[in-house]
């Protein structure tokens, strides 16, 4: 077997790589894809979620929490720059008790002295009992999960990959926390979730069809749609759910617009796609869409993918059409959501601090729900979800919905 040669595994549809992400007791092995998190699973994690944040609210809940994966070290492989999803799997790791060590940047490793990236992450797995990784090049997380897969083959150290950010491909942790804002923020059932979660009967007088949960909503997506990892793992895990319309809003522009894969990927899960360049094209319903909109998912231009010859293509997108402003959030629904993955690009404002305030704002929501996302993912990949589902039925055997008084 050549090692490192992972070229034709990578090339096959995505379906026929998922069965080998799984370890022999059917749990995830590798988390690479959102494909992975199917919807009972995303139901799963936001318990645990929602347990891991309520135990963390005590000491002794602390202290629980922090024991269960005290015997276990996670490295943490960041080459490309992060702010959010680094430090939410270091707070992350430390709820759960994983001490941690980094490498961010490899020209402090022995990359520098021509050790290839896949010999440094094979060195991480002889010490360390996961590896979080974030890379600019595309499949890298995927090609080292093949190498694990290989070294376990062989009777050699493997441990668990998790992608956090693949180039322009895939960021399915992102996903994953932002599936637990949406589903917290349309249970209606919280102040610091949802700025209508008192009126929810009043609501539904002047909005008939409104319901909780995901399925049957409107999701609005913004800005650079073709290169934004996030919107594609999170658009495919949103068509998990029933009755679901997405309008993608974006320049015409064959780097910005909806690539063809993910458009049919969507329609075959049965999704209503929709493809609008301003806020004020007509929807479904003939309403404008930032008045149509449940959910309104706003992201950066991803400049940082850019060759200089692309950047220079930019300059004919008007990206200032794809910036929210106070007029425009007035418009939306009393109850919508406004979720950006961060970080917002200061320079182009396509969130204007101003809008912080508005209760629909959810971004910073978001972000801290990442800490709480991965942590569920952490335990359980380690298989130690059990153990808090005991703990928390224990310390709150009162308690009917997990919501109530969680920060
Ligand atoms: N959302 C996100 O991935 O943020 P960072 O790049 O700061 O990690």
């Amino acid at each position: 077997m050549d090692f490192y040669n992972y070229e034709s595994r990578v090339n096959r549809p995505l379906m026929a790589k998922l069965s080998e992400l799984k370890s022999s007791n059917d749990r995830l092995k590798h988390i690479i894809f959102s494909a992975q998190l199917d919807r009972e699973l995303l139901e799963h994690l936001a318990s645990v979620a929602d347990m891991v944040r309520a135990l963390s609210q005590s000491r002794e809940g602390c202290d629980f929490l922090s024991s269960l994966l005290a015997h276990k070290r996670a490295m943490l492989y960041f080459t490309q720059p992060s702010t959010r999803t680094f430090l939410s799997f270091v707070a992350a790791c430390q709820l759960l008790g994983l001490s941690l060590a980094e490498v961010r940047d490899p020209s402090v490793s022995s990359e520098v002295k021509g050790e290839s990236p896949y010999d440094s992450v094979r060195m991480f797995s002889s010490y360390f009992d996961v590896i979080i990784m974030r890379s600019v090049v595309p499949n890298f997380a995927e090609c080292c999960s093949y190498l694990m897969n290989d070294l376990d083959e062989f009777n050699h150290r493997s441990v668990p990959i998790v992608n956090a950010g693949s180039g322009a491909d895939e960021h399915p942790t992102q996903a994953l926390l932002d599936i637990y804002t949406i589903q917290r923020t349309f249970r209606f059932a919280h102040p610091k979730d949802s700025s209508s979660w008192t009126r929810f009967d009043e609501l539904r007088q002047k909005y008939p069809a409104l319901t909780r949960g995901l399925s049957g909503k409107v999701y609005g997506f913004c800005g650079d749609i073709g290169r934004g990892r996030t919107v594609r793992s999170l658009a495919q895990l949103l068509s998990r759910w029933n009755n679901i319309t997405m309008y993608f809003i974006a320049p015409d522009h064959p780097r910005l617009r909806l690539g063809a894969d993910l458009k049919n990927r969507l329609l075959d899960a049965g999704v209503r796609v929709h493809e609008v360049q301003s806020f004020d094209d007509a929807g479904e319903d003939g309403r404008p869409v930032i008045e149509s909109v449940d959910c309104l998912y706003m992201t950066r231009v991803q400049q940082e993918h850019d060759k200089g010859h692309e950047a220079d293509a930019y300059a004919g997108a008007d990206m200032t059409r794809y910036r929210l402003n106070r007029e425009l959030v007035n418009r939306m629904k009393d109850y919508a959501a406004i979720l950006h993955p961060f970080p917002r690009d200061s320079r182009v404002g396509e969130i204007p601090t101003e809008i912080d305030n508005d209760p629909r704002a959810m971004y910073f929501r978001q972000a801290r729900n990442g800490m709480w996302a991965r942590a569920a993912l952490l335990a359980f990949l380690f298989d130690v979800d059990g153990r808090i589902a005991s703990r928390f039925q224990k310390d709150f055997s009162d308690f009917h919905d997990y919501n109530v008084g969680v920060l």
